[in-house]
Parts: C-alpha cells; sequence; structure tokens
C-alpha cells in the first residue's frame, strides 16, 4: 500500500530543504516576530498572523513595534519580499508549516490561560490541509499538544466525517525542535545556532491513516 505519511513528510522535507516552504507563524509578539524574521533570514518565505491590525499594517509598512528588535530587520524582509503579516485566518491553508506563539499568561491560580491556544487552534483546524506541519512554541505544561491540541485538530468538520488525521510534534523535544516521526527520516536544519529537527506533522486522508 501507498505510504502517505512518508510521501507527504517526504514532499514537507524537500521544501524545507530548498526553502520554498511556506512557514506560518501565529502571534506576531517578542516571540513570534523575532522568530519569522530568523526564518525569512534563513531564506524561508513567511506569512505572518496576528489578530492585531494595528500591527498587521505596520508590520506591512516594514515598520517594527518592539523595542529591541532592529525595524531595519523587518524593512528588509518586506523588501525582499519573503514577509507578509495578515489578519486573514484562512490564509493559513497556504502555510506549508504553521508554529503558533501566541500568548499564555498565568491565571490567579498560577497555571496558563490556554484561551489563545485553544483559538489558534480552532484557525488551523478550520483551514487545515494535508501535509502540514504543526508546531506549539507557546510556553504551557507537558502533554498540551496530544491532550489539548490533537482532539481539536482531530475534530470532525460540521459539515462531514472526519476528513483528516494530524500529527503533532512533541514537546517532549525542547521548542524550535521537532521531531520526525514515521518511517520517514528526521533531518536537521541549522537556524541560526539552533538545531532545528524538522519532521513529521501531517494531516492525512482518513483512509490512509491505518
Ligand atoms: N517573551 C519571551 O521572552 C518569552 C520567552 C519564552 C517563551 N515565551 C512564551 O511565548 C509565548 C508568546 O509570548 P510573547 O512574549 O511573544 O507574547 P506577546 O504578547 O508579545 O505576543 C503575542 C502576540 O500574539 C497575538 N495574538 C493573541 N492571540 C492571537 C490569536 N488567536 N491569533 C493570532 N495572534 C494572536 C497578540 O496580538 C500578540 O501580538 C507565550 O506562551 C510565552 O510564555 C515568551
Amino acid at each position: 500500500m501507498k505510504d502517505v505519511t512518508s510521501d507527504l513528510a517526504n514532499t514537507l522535507l524537500a521544501r524545507i530543504r530548498d526553502r520554498s516552504a511556506l512557514v506560518g507563524i501565529i502571534g506576531l509578539g517578542y516571540v513570534g516576530l523575532p522568530l519569522a524574521l530568523t526564518f525569512v533570514e534563513n531564506g524561508f518565505p513567511l506569512l505572518g498572523f496576528d489578530v492585531d491590525p494595528e500591527k498587521v499594517e505596520k508590520l506591512n509598512r516594514g515598520e517594527g513595534y518592539i523595542r529591541h528588535l532592529d525595524g531595519a530587520r523587518i524593512a528588509a524582509a518586506r523588501a525582499a519580499g519573503q514577509f507578509e503579516a495578515t489578519s486573514d485566518f484562512s490564509r493559513l491553508a497556504e502555510a506549508d508549516a504553521i508554529l503558533i506563539c501566541v500568548p499564555t499568561p498565568l491565571t490567579p491560580q498560577r497555571e496558563p490561560d490556554m484561551t489563545y491556544v485553544d483559538g489558534a487552534a480552532h484557525q488551523i483546524r478550520a483551514a487545515l490541509r494535508p501535509g502540514q506541519l504543526i508546531i506549539l512554541e507557546s510556553t504551557t505544561y507537558p502533554g498540551t499538544t496530544d491532550e489539548r491540541l490533537r482532539p481539536i485538530l482531530e475534530a470532525p468538520a460540521p459539515s462531514g466525517p472526519l476528513p483528516l488525521r494530524a500529527s503533532v510534534a512533541s514537546e517532549a523535544t525542547p521548542p524550535t525542535s521537532l521531531s520526525l516521526r514515521g518511517r520517514a527520516a528526521a533531518e536537521a536544519i541549522p537556524l541560526r545556532g539552533l538545531a532545528m529537527t524538522v519532521p513529521l506533522s501531517s494531516a492525512l486522508p482518513h483512509s490512509a491513516a491505518s
């Protein structure tokens, strides 16, 4: 039987190797924006998503809003045509890899408020397509990807049967690194000194899940 998982993973790996993979980042704040620029500066096209329209407009004008971040990096990314910001979350379908960088502020009970992560997961679910890699970068408790993200990403579409099976990066690996599970081999991609192991996460046609 044809191994759809491998095909999707290998296609993604090839796109990462040749830097044609479109990286999507949800949440363009203190973590998401520098990360976005690092991807651009390493040759990847980047589509950033934020709910704040003022931030989106500023970024698309090539301007920054984080004091310690050199605004020239944003201008250069825009001038190179490699960076765009948007509040149109239907465009998540365009991204080959999606990194969630939304806030997880502590509640009065000293637990992470997962409202923003849940919101981002639902936005991804609405646009999910086979072969996308989903990565949670937000600070949270162990088990979040499996227990919290997976059920949202695997939820059946309201209009019909479950069309997808999603896989998510394990939080057993450190942020900004991913493990490639399944039969496809892992590949280390150096990214500004970080070993970024790029991997799996594919949304598969349900019939191919077994
Ligand atoms: N700031 C740090 O130094 C740091 C370090 C390590 C980890 N973290 C973790 O990284 C995560 C992000 O932190 P941060 O400091 O970048 O937060 P931030 O508040 O600076 O930025 C978050 C961004 O996400 C946007 N946002 C909120 N909800 C959204 C949604 N549903 N869709 C799209 N965009 C949305 C906000 O408008 C904002 O621009 C948190 O979990 C935090 O704990 C932060």
